[in-house]
């Protein structure tokens, strides 16, 4: 006792300590999204909420279109419309907002959550959202741009390659629509993952942040699938599949083949793992389990906060995936972190 040998040791026990226990706040963004991680870290800073946080990263992305895959100018459907889905929850009280297949209109996470504060709803979509979101005082913008009008000009170009379509008339994979539905026996075969060449198709922002005192909120934003069908609305805005907050747990959020991954709630599935006190990653990587059960290269990842600060992620290995980037921004660091898929 005494000896000076074990200062150093016992300084440096409460030292990790002191951080394991100050990792909060958290920001946590799927993909390598600098700018909206960073956009969060510096919203909670200026005295912002978790809630304020994920609306402003995800905003950035928007603004940013970031990987095309989110906002504006990106993935235009089956018209060449591009069209926004996003969402926002509070941790603390469970509300949340929505908008699905909104059209015209630029900023979807603060219709999201507009949708949430001056509506007792929690999802509103296509046409009549963008009606709402005008009479909030959002402009009505072309949503189109060069690139858009160009990736849809492609997709002419390629018979109408690829689709969502299967068991229709004419084929789907070699000629375009209209379709109608095929006489006789549905074919088993799912055809999702044949037409998901493209990683840089579905790059959805989630986000999960939580303030200093522990308040957890989660949000989405995303232009969805390259050629979605019109009326389509993926996982992004759905409570429980694109992303869930509970302050009493933590949070998740998902990117992916929403059409699959919104089939298993993943995001609840995980805050429900994590409530259990399942560590963040294995959380993540038994709901990624429980989908591929079903679909074993399905394409998706998830991330994952407990109510102190613990984080992780895991991803379903495909051949468009084999590892998932994304970022973190605690007290300690600000990182681009990897997992392997599994
Ligand atoms: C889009 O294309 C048109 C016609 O080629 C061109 O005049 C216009 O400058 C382009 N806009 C942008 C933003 O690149
Ligand atoms: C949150 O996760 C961290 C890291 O895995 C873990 O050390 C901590 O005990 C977890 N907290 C709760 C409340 O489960």
């Amino acid at each position: 006792m005494g000896s000076p040998g074990y200062v150093p040791l016992i300084l440096a026990l409460s030292a990790s300590c002191f951080l394991a226990a100050s990792q909060l706040p958290l920001a946590v963004t799927t993909w390598p999204y600098h700018s909206a991680v960073q956009t969060a870290w510096n919203t909670l800073q200026s005295g912002g909420s978790a809630l304020d946080a994920v609306e402003e990263g995800c905003s950035r992305c928007e603004i940013d279109q970031c990987r095309g895959t989110v906002g504006y100018g990106g993935n235009p459907d089956e018209h060449g419309e591009t069209t926004l889905d996003a969402m926002i929850m509070n941790g603390d009280t469970m509300e949340a907002g929505g908008v699905g297949q909104l059209r015209r209109i630029k900023s979807a996470i603060r219709v999201a959550r507009a949708v949430m504060e001056h509506t007792s709803h929690s999802l509103l979509v296509g046409e009549s959202a963008s009606e709402f979101a005008q009479n909030m005082g959002f402009p009505s913008e072309d949503l189109t741009t060069n690139k858009s009008l160009s990736m849809h000009a492609d997709w002419l170009n390629q018979r109408c390659q690829p689709n969502f379509w299967k068991n229709v008339v004419p084929n789907a994979e070699t000629s375009c629509g209209p379709y109608k539905p095929m006489k006789g026996p549905l074919s088993k075969q799912n055809r999702i993952s044949a037409q998901l060449g493209n990683i840089h198709n579905h790059d959805t922002i989630g986000m999960v942040v939580i303030d200093k005192t522990g308040s957890v909120a989660a949000g989405t934003s995303t232009n969805g699938l390259s050629h979605k069908i019109p009326g389509r609305v993926g996982d992004s805005p759905i409570v429980g599949a694109g992303a869930y907050a509970d302050s009493t747990a933590g949070a998740a959020a998902a990117t992916g083949i929403g059409d699959i991954m919104m089939r298993f709630l993943p995001s609840y599935q995980a805050v429900e793992y994590m409530r259990m006190g399942i560590e963040p990653a294995r959380a993540c990587q038994k709901t990624i389990n429980r989908i591929q059960k079903y679909y074993p290269q399905m394409f998706g990842a998830l991330i994952c906060a407990n109510r102190t600060g613990g984080y992780g992620a895991a991803c379903s290995k495909s051949p468009e995936l084999v590892q998932f980037h994304f970022m973190v921004y605690n007290p300690s660091k600000v990182s681009e972190e990897i997992v392997d898929c599994i």
